[in-house]
């Protein structure tokens, strides 16, 4: 069902003309992984090599990104990769407001309903002011908050690490919080979709007397 949600998306995604970033494309980039992935990440929107191949993080910042998620015990098969925009901005500028607005509402927040992943992991400042308006990255990043019931993980942008290679070991260690990151959000997001037990029957409630909850 989420399986078919997801294709449906991506099929829509790759025919968007939502905003002006359309005109610009080559391939939108809808994002990819399993419909059942326990971790979405979130990147800001396609580069490049994105934009040629319709595929998310393909260039240098997905090369790091893989040896982060390996350090991290994970491959990219396990997790879903997204990102705010789904079309490269022109000469790699930041998204504008109006775009993040059409396509999160269009497609990303439709992504994260179908997976309904524990942990959403944001990948720069555009992903994490989705979900924590106002914050620094600096200052929160790799601490995770609990959102609408899941644990929303702010890291830095892989890219943020190429650039200024003493970022490198910050965005490092916190990839490699994420196995237990990911064990608490697990507990928390059963819990939380766990309906109520029904009442049980003791000594002075007899089971005749619960008929009436
Ligand atoms: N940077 C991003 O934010 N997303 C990509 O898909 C690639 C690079």
């Amino acid at each position: 069902m989420s399986a078919e949600t997801i294709q449906r998306i991506a099929q829509e995604v790759r025919s968007c003309t939502l905003c002006g970033l359309a005109a610009g494309r080559t391939c939108a980039v809808p994002g990819e992984g399993p419909a059942d992935a326990k971790i979405v990440l979130i990147g800001e929107g396609p580069g490049y090599h994105e934009d040629r191949q319709g595929r998310p993080f393909v260039g240098a910042s997905g090369q790091l990104l893989d040896d982060l998620l390996s350090m991290a015990g994970l491959a990219r098969a396990d997790v879903f990769i997204a990102n705010v925009v789904k079309c490269r901005p022109p000469n790699n500028r930041d998204p504008q407001p109006d775009e993040v607005a059409t396509c999160t509402e269009a497609y990303l927040f439709r992504q994260i309903a179908a997976i309904d992943p524990p942990v959403i992991v944001t990948l720069g400042r555009f992903s994490m002011g989705l979900f924590l308006p106002g914050e620094r990255i600096t200052r929160i990043h790799g601490q995770p908050r609990t959102v609408g019931g899941r644990l929303i993980v702010p890291m830095m942008h892989p890219a943020a690490a190429l650039h200024q290679p003493q970022n490198r070991p910050l965005i490092e260690a916190d990839f490699r919080r994420l196995p237990a990151i990911l064990a608490r959000a697990e507990a928390e997001h059963a819990v939380a979709r766990t309906p109520p037990a029904p009442p049980t029957p003791t000594a002075d409630r007899p089971l005749e007397q619960l008929s009436m909850f």
